[in-house]
């Protein structure tokens, strides 16, 4: 029998992050989690998994994490993700999360690990020319926050030409919904999304939801974006290993539907039974119209299919979580979970 294949997460206690670690215990895998627990939460982390609060920026912690266990793989998670914020701080950014992953990158050569699988982003296609984006679209990063992701695809490209470490660059475009088991969910501070926004302003946690402009060139003038299911993207985070027994692999990653946000308010009044209020407010600097994913190579050439496509249902996961965890993984749950 072959033996589980051990796994380190960095940022595993964060929303995708964990939904992954999810994934990986129920194949079998062992699974150690490093993360610093700035943004992510312990008692996402399940029991199963070892667990190591450490920053990825603490070299020697590194060393004695890889010199603890022997990885078959390491899954990249950790970082800092807010677009706005990276406007405001760009040092933070094009430093932070480059070095810190550049001392992943290093310690993951060293040890002698061949798999990395890499969080990237959408938002390295800034305002692209032509939708949907594919993998051949231009890279014109919208933010420092897309320009720090670009920065360590290059550096896993050349970890690849001069030591042999493959990996794959998966570009997220909006991670959404909650794993189907009820216990994991998103619960960001702040957050930024709009489904979770839309859905705490239903259910009167925040006085109303803010369209940031509705004279978009889209069919009813507000933004429009494409939502991929966490769980989906976890899946892509699993079928990419078998890929990189044989080369490095960039997929971008959404449904590859766009929706508006008067269509996802629509469909959280829908999912919840709640009205939304609403205001209306200015365009805000470097929103693109549209930004919808073509996810064709990963279908292709790996099968990948997303089992949570539809919007009603992504919302309806999110809404659930939220319902049972009000105060997310800070508050006792207020029914049992899901079987
Ligand atoms: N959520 C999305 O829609 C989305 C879209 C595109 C890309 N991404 C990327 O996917 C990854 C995960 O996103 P998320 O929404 O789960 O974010 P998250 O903030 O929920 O998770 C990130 C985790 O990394 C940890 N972390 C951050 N910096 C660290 C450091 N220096 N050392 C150790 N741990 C650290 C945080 O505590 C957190 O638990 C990020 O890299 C993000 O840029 C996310």
């Amino acid at each position: 029998m072959n033996s589980p294949m051990t796994v380190l997460v960095t940022g595993g206690a964060g929303y995708v992050g964990s939904h992954c670690v999810a994934e990986l215990l129920d194949r079998g895998a062992k699974v150690i989690v490093l993360d610093n627990l700035r943004q992510g939460h312990r008692a996402a982390v399940p029991a199963e998994a070892a667990f190591v609060e450490a920053d990825l920026a603490d070299t020697d912690a590194l060393k004695r994490v890889f010199a603890e266990w022997r990885f078959d793989a390491v899954f990249h998670f950790a970082a800092l993700s807010l677009v706005g914020e990276s406007m405001r701080d760009p040092h933070l950014y094009l430093h932070g999360n480059t070095v810190n992953s550049l001392n992943l990158i290093r310690a993951t050569v060293e040890a002698g690990v061949r798999k990395m699988v890499f969080s990237s982003t959408a938002n390295l296609f800034g305002t692209p020319e032509r939708l949907p984006i594919d993998e051949d679209t231009a890279i014109d990063p919208g933010s420092p926050y897309g320009e720090s992701k670009f920065f360590i695809e290059r550096a896993l490209h050349w970890a690849d030409r001069c030591h042999g470490l493959r990996s794959a660059c998966l570009r997220y475009f909006n991670a959404a919904g909650a794993h189907p088991n009820g216990l994991l969910g998103e619960d960001h501070h702040p957050e930024t999304h709009l489904i979770p926004l839309v859905l705490d302003a239903a259910a009167g946690k925040r006085s109303h939801i803010e369209i940031f402009g509705d004279d978009y060139p889209t069919p009813d003038g507000t933004c429009v974006r494409d939502y991929i299911h966490v769980c989906d993207l976890a899946d892509a985070h699993l079928r990419v290993l078998d890929a990189l027994e044989t080369r490095s692999v960039r997929y971008n990653l959404g449904n590859g539907t766009g929706y508006s946000v008067r269509q996802v308010i629509e469909a959280v009044e829908r999912v919840t039974g709640l009205k939304v209020p609403v205001k209306v407010g200015p365009r805000r600097a470097g929103d693109p119209a549209v930004l919808i994913a073509s996810s064709e190579r990963i279908r292709t050439e790996l099968g990948w299919n997303p089992r949570f496509p539809d919007l009603d249902s992504i919302i309806g996961g999110a809404w659930a979580w939220r319902s049972r965890n009000p105060n997310g993984y800070r508050g006792p749950a207020t029914a049992q979970a899901a079987e």
